[in-house]
């Protein structure tokens, strides 16, 4: 009879981290971040994790690249930086290598503040510095150079978007990198002023139901976030994270100096203040750079 049995051959192996891992980096770093398991293995919610800030790693790169084709050295600074996943793993994959080179996380959350100093001494991470302030209030701080070469703010709160870029503004940031939060304070003031601009626009019937009044409050925040960067001499993507599927809000804003202010970017957004009866926003979207 004839044999029809097939030889057993061995699947290849495959590395499961070797399409969410970049060369060179740091194992150790990742299972102290609980992003590896003590084992060195990956959950299911922790490899998203490590693929979506991988995915924004991507994005920052070539801004940290074009810096470092004009200096030796760069500074960062990360705003809300949370448990600083984002901070850690641009200056291993990036700066560890690059003497005088800085990443300064800003948290308001002592715990946090204190672990990630911790971890960074831990790790030898000697060129990271935590500050435990608000973003508002780091612009004014000792602990801070008077200049940063690219600001972050990753899901920063509420209006802490809104001072990372008053921050980016005073410290001259050659790039700024944004994915806003929720941010409720231009949806408050369109509901405030709900009846008169009934009577003033039909543009109000955008913002007429209450989840409307949310959302769109919502769009146009970062749209006058937008006019104000480009009125400031910036040049904008604006695009979707890709791969942030779990979370609804998605939005990168990516800001780079060229010193050229859009022509009627300045404008565009005292006729939208205007026109939406958002007057009120004036010193936070309009507000000149202080000298
Ligand atoms: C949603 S978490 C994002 C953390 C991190 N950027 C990330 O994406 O993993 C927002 C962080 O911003 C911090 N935060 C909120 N408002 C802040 C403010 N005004 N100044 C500094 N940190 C702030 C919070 O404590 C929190 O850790």
């Amino acid at each position: 009879m004839k044999n029809t049995r097939q030889p057993i051959t061995k699947p290849a192996f495959v590395d499961p981290l070797a399409d969410v891992l970049r060369p060179g980096q740091s194992i150790e770093l990742l299972k102290e971040l609980h992003i590896l398991t003590r084992d060195g293995k990956l959950n299911q919610d922790s490899r998203r994790k490590l693929k979506q800030v991988t995915h924004l790693c991507n994005f920052i790169e070539p801004l940290l690249n074009e810096v470092l084709s004009r200096q030796d050295t760069l500074t960062l600074a990360d705003h809300g930086a949370g448990k600083s996943y984002l901070g850690f793993i641009l200056y291993d994959l990036y700066l560890k290598e690059r003497p005088g080179s800085h990443i300064y996380g800003i948290e308001t959350r002592d715990e946090l503040v204190e672990k990630s100093r911790t971890l960074a001494a831990k790790l030898g991470f000697s060129r990271m510095s935590f500050i435990n302030t608000t973003v508002a209030e780091s612009t004014q701080s000792a602990q801070l150079p008077a200049t940063i070469d690219i600001v972050t703010a990753l899901h920063a709160c509420n209006t802490a978007t809104d001072d990372a870029i008053q921050f980016a503004l005073a410290k001259r940031a050659r790039h700024i990198v944004l994915v806003p939060c929720c941010q409720a304070e231009v949806a408050s003031v369109l509901r405030k002023h709900k009846n008169d601009s009934f009577g003033k626009t039909p543009l109000s019937e955008i913002w007429r139901h209450p989840i409307h009044t949310r959302e769109f409050g919502s769009q146009l925040t970062n749209v006058l976030r937008c006019l104000q960067l480009e009125s400031h001499g910036y040049q904008l993507t604006v695009t979707e994270l890709v791969g942030w599927e779990h979370s609804m809000k998605n939005e990168l804003i990516i800001a780079t100096h060229t010193g050229a202010p859009r022509g009627n970017a300045r404008e565009r957004l005292q006729q939208i203040l205007q026109e939406l009866n958002l007057q009120e926003l004036e010193a936070r979207f309009l507000a000149p750079l202080e000298s």
